[in-house]
């Protein structure tokens, strides 16, 4: 195909004749412009592709192993004949959930050529998104002009899988509340990745529990953003950010944007009072107390009480210290444990409970 504005000046009639054939659209040119050749979309898709995904941050680091499992599933769904695959995400506030689903879709975005889209479920927030107000947004973006004022909600999830039906498609559901809000958006046919703090099971969903950072990614993306910390400051600041990515992005972008002010004096500072330099920006993105507390205010006093009492053990413990200073039952003690755990706000590996270093601190500074 001849590219735009590529031909030759061929004065033709005044009225500029148009043909369309093959998705090409050819407009007989005037003695200014010339013939041009347009790619007509239209006759290509059904409808303009929609991609709403966000791109990742351009310092983006580690998590290989998490990126090739997840482009595994995604790529390999993507040729099932009846749904496509369907992978969570979930960890505690700030391990990078979301950032991690962007890059992978971003990754894979060109194996879906009917839609990559991203729709926040505002899973955190007081009025979570509805499930048919996701399906709204979907059925728009294929159908712009759809008039869906007056669907109900079963001809909204009608509407929502027929769209959707043959399409190779990836739709990020970022935020989910529960397994509710996102039962009836996962019965469409096309590739998911849910993003969840909390952990819940749905057919078909593969489960990826994200850890923090490993170590020398931690100091990797601190050494990108601030050049000028040495290998010690690295590894203390490293430490004490616990590698969470949203404490490591806090602590380096402080230094990074401050050239004139002394790392060691900062670090001196954040051994004091993690919580509270960490959580200084008015942005609420960037702020670890703001991240917890959106969590940690959505457990019952009973639980709260409960959580804040597990700061006391300085290392990782079992379900009978846990029942011990809860003054319960061990069978109450494991289910209030597994709760939390599936909160995001305790973590379970080889048997044992821990809380994250700087949840601690932040348990501790509750009342
Ligand atoms: N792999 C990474 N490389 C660089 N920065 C990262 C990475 N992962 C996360 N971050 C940064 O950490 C911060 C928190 O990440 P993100 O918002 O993805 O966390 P989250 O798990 O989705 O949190 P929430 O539960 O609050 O939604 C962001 O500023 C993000 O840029
Ligand atoms: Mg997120």
């Amino acid at each position: 195909m001849p590219p735009m504005n590529d031909q030759p000046n061929t004065p033709t009639n005044q009225s500029g004749g148009i043909n369309m054939s093959g998705g090409q659209m050819h407009v007989d040119g005037d003695a200014v412009g010339g013939s041009k050749y347009v790619i007509y979309q239209a006759a290509r898709q059904a409808h303009p592709r929609t991609f709403t995904i966000p791109a990742p941050p351009r310092d983006f680091t580690g998590r290989t192993q998490e990126i090739d499992e997840l482009v595994k599933l995604l790529t390999e769904g993507k040729r099932a004949a009846i749904s496509g695959t369907i992978s969570s995400l979930t960890g505690m506030g700030g391990v990078g959930k979301s950032t991690l689903a962007s890059y992978v879709a971003l990754q894979v975005a060109a194996e879906f050529p009917d839609a990559a889209m991203w729709i926040d479920l505002q899973g955190m927030n007081d009025n979570p998104l509805a499930p048919t107000e996701a399906m709204r947004q979907v059925i728009l973006a294929f159908n712009p002009l759809e008039d869906l004022r007056k669907a109900t909600d079963d001809e909204l999830a009608q509407m929502y899988r027929a769209v959707l039906h043959g399409k190779r498609a990836l739709i990020v559901l970022d935020n989910a509340h529960d397994a509710k809000q996102v039962r009836e958006l996962l019965k469409a046919e096309c590739a998911f990745i849910v993003t969840s703090r909390r952990q819940f099971v749905e057919q078909g969903l593969v489960l990826i529990r994200l850890d923090v950072l490993q170590e020398n990614d931690a100091r990797e993306l601190l050494k990108k953003l601030c050049a000028r910390l040495t290998e010690q400051e690295l590894a203390q600041l490293t430490e004490l950010c616990g590698k969470l990515p949203l404490a490591l992005r806090i602590a380096g972008s402080h230094l990074g944007t401050r050239p004139n002010e002394s790392a060691a004096r900062y670090i001196e500072k954040l051994e004091q009072q993690r919580i509270e330099l960490l959580s200084e920006a008015n942005d609420e993105t960037l702020n670890v107390e703001a991240a917890f507390a959106l969590s940690y205010d959505r457990l019952d006093p009973e639980t709260q009480r409960r959580w804040r009492f597990l700061a006391v053990f300085p290392a990782p413990f079992d379900a009978n210290a846990a029942a011990y200073i809860w003054k319960t039952e061990l069978d109450q003690a494991e289910k209030s444990l597994g709760d939390l755990v599936r909160e995001s706000l305790v973590e379970f590996s080889d048997g044992r409970f821990r809380l994250h270093d700087l949840l601690r601190d932040f348990a501790r500074g509750r009342k």
